[in-house]
């Protein structure tokens, strides 16, 4: 291909991908399949590798990540970014609005309300509307240069539209969405690594991360709150965001224009509580003078504006006693201290229970049973012990011991070296291990067995039937017949399930088999790196390494796990009953090249073949599928019911319009 070719397609291309990012994104629809859109994808990125000098500033590629940065480059704020003075009392907050009154010598003024979210600050460069910068707010004076990171967050725009300044920042909040949050939380405690704190500094710790590829998988949002430019002269906070949503910058629609203070209060209470709905953390509000020139004359302190202030909420807590510590076990053994509680009331809800994470934090609060503790909820679902109230505590109280051996089946617990948390190690015998791993087994990200639940698993158990997955493989009729609330049909659809999942692919099977560490994706890589299961089970750490994305812990644990003979057992009786332990290669599929180098666009329903078998057999004869009508474009196989648009087009085009006949007649030549 010549560079001007090159130079063509990539134009093309990002132009196609922006324009279906956009339906996707903004407009949520979509015009052409996943698959269709990371073919187009994969071809541009592969393009922009060859002919870097031709890639746009905004190149929808780099929405997926793929830079790595070693070290972040330090950068000077052009406006510096100052923090707000905080308060968490009307009476204060009165107070604040009382020096405005004073500073702005009585004249009259307003105040723009925003929900105060919980995540990191972002500046943000556009030169002629182009992102070109996402820095930290670091000290404040510098930060750190995450361009290619923030380049990732799918709602701040790469290149703006319509008018706009030709040099200005904006400034808001990265986040990573509670459902975001929740979610990897899952996957991490799935593959027994321990759960992120909170959300926050999740969020801290991706905006850092040397690859953006990680970052764009995450899913950061951010949310814009202010907007500094030299050239542009806007009259007050309120216009300022509104220019912002204008332009297409992710707003939070939680503002609010308040004539007075009063109705400032209004707003504080108004979202006290319906902030929780929200997608993101918020821990209070922010309270803006809207009048710029008037934020001119209130001016700064050395820290932060004299024209803003931040009403925080406080986190809901309660006092009661610690009646017990109560221990569980996991899937992976890892053993989880809980706080047992009085029952009390906290944001409308009763606690009972707090998580208390491992010992540490147990010796970190100093608790005793029978203390009264603070229990809070902040922004989280799950409350937490804060603090204890040493004044009650009773004179005769005694440090706790931690358990020394596993509550489930008394085995000794053990602590690996550098972590936290104790662990039974008892894989075979102990309980909630034994049934975690069926679970996990049987997930839907798993083998996806829905048929089968918790609760079935536990009656399987209890009669002695199942102690590990590939016993579900032996299951009879009347096995699952006898248990409890099982009838015929129920009974035949536990059994069609476990059938069927004998065909999900190796890579799920290799996660469904819960190895510490091995979450889906490195599942996959595993699975792709070494394509069966005995070349996987017998690989040295050197040949695992080898593997793209697999490090040395995932290395040494996958080590482990084959070294253990009961694992082997296991994994020879799974292959036995039949399922894929091995990467099946599509078959040499390839029959002729009577279709080498055209390209169709296959539209329409048609008699004989769905669209899909015809495009598999486009490719079997060496053809290209592509999705979109060009003058490039050597045929248009069109069905019925093709849109009316595309075969204008494709006359307009002069594109062959050929019919399943034709294409048949084609491919039998
Ligand atoms: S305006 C002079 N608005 O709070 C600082 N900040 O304590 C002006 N924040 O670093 C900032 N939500 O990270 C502003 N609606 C909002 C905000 C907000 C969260 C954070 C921001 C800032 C910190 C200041």
């Amino acid at each position: 291909m010549t560079r001007e070719e090159a130079q063509k397609e990539i134009a093309g291309l990002s132009e196609k991908i922006n324009y279906h990012n956009d339906l996707y994104y903004q407009k949520n629809t979509s015009e052409i399949t996943d698959y269709e859109f990371d073919h187009l994808l994969d071809r541009l990125i592969q393009l922009e590798q060859e002919f870097p000098e031709f890639k746009y500033p905004d190149s929808p590629t780099q929405r997926v990540g793929g830079t790595i940065t070693k070290e972040f480059e330090t950068v000077y704020h052009k406006y510096p970014m100052l923090s707000l003075s905080n308060t968490y009392s009307t009476e204060e907050l009165k107070e604040f609005d009382q020096r405005v009154k004073k500073g702005l010598n009585d004249e009259s003024y307003s105040y723009f309300c925003e929900l105060k979210f919980d995540g990191v600050a972002l500046s943000l460069t556009y030169e002629n509307g182009i992102l070109t910068k996402g820095v930290t707010r670091g000290d404040g004076t510098r930060g750190d240069n995450i361009t290619n990171n923030v380049k990732t967050i799918r709602t701040i725009p790469l290149r703006l539209k319509g008018d706009f300044p030709g040099e200005f920042e904006v400034r808001g909040e990265a986040f990573l969405p509670k459902e975001n949050f929740l979610k990897l939380n899952r996957e991490k405690e799935d593959i027994g690594e321990e759960p992120y704190a909170n959300a926050r500094n999740t969020a801290s710790g991706t905006l850092k991360m040397q690859d953006s590829g990680v970052v764009a998988k995450r899913g950061l949002d951010c949310y814009l709150y202010s907007m500094m430019s030299d050239s542009e002269k806007i009259a007050s906070h309120e216009a300022s965001i509104e220019l912002l949503i204008k332009l297409g910058f992710n707003v939070s629609r939680t503002f609010a224009k308040c004539d007075n203070i009063d109705q400032v209060i209004e707003y504080i209470n108004e979202w006290e509580t319906k902030r929780m709905e929200l997608p993101l953390e918020t821990d209070g509000i922010v309270v803006k003078v809207n009048s710029i020139q008037q934020q001119n004359v209130l001016g700064y302190t050395a820290k932060s504006p004299r024209w803003a202030i931040a009403f925080k909420y406080k986190a809901e807590s309660a006092a009661t006693l610690l009646n017990n510590i109560t221990y569980q076990v996991g899937r992976t053994g890892a053993v989880t201290p809980v706080a047992e509680l009085q029952p009390v009331l906290l944001a409308g809800t009763t606690v009972k229970r707090a998580s208390l994470h491992n010992a540490n934090e147990i010796t970190r609060l100093d608790l005793r049973l029978g203390d009264t503790v603070l229990v809070e909820k902040g922004g989280e679902i799950i409350p937490k012990v804060t603090a204890v109230d040493m004044s009650k505590r009773p004179a005769d109280s005694k440090p706790i011991e931690y358990i020394t051996t596993c509550p489930e089946c008394n085995t000794e617990l053990i602590r690996h070296e550098g972590e936290a948390v104790h662990y039974c190690p008892n894989l075979t015998g102990c309980p909630p291990q034994i049934k975690g791993r069926v679970e996990h087994f049987i997930q839907r990200k798993a083998m996806n067995i829905d048929s089968l639940g918790e609760r079935t698993i536990s009656l399987l158990y209890d009669k002695g039937l199942v102690y590990s997955p590939a016993d579900l493989y032996d299951l009879s009729f009347d096995d699952i017949f006898q248990l409890e609330g099982f009838k015929e049909l129920s009974t035949q659809n536990v059994l069609k399930g476990i059938e069927a999942s004998k065909e999900t692919p190796f890579e799920s099977v290799l996660f469904a088999l819960g190895i510490r560490y091995v979450g889906k994706t490195v599942a996959e890589k595993l699975a792709q790196g070494m394509r069966t299961v005995d070349r996987l089970a017998n690989a040295t750490y050197e040949e695992l390494i080898e593997i793209p994305e697999i490090g040395d812990r995932i290395a040494q644990s996958v080590l482990v796990f084959f070294q253990d003979p009961v694992n082997r057992q296991e994994v020879k009786r799974l292959e036995n009953a039949g399922l894929q332990l091995e990467i099946k290669d599509k078959p040499n599929t390839k029959i002729s090249s009577a279709l080498a180098d055209k390209t169709f666009v296959v539209s329409g329903v048609f008699e004989n073949y769905s669209r899909d078998e015809l495009k598999e057999t486009i490719k079997n004869h060496g053809g290209k599928v592509i999705s979109a009508i060009s003058g490039k474009l050597d045929f248009l196989l069109a069905g019925d019911k093709m849109g009316p648009a595309k075969k204008e087009k494709a006359e307009k085009l002069g594109v062959k319009i050929i019919s399943e006949v034709d294409f048949l007649k084609m491919i039998e030549q």
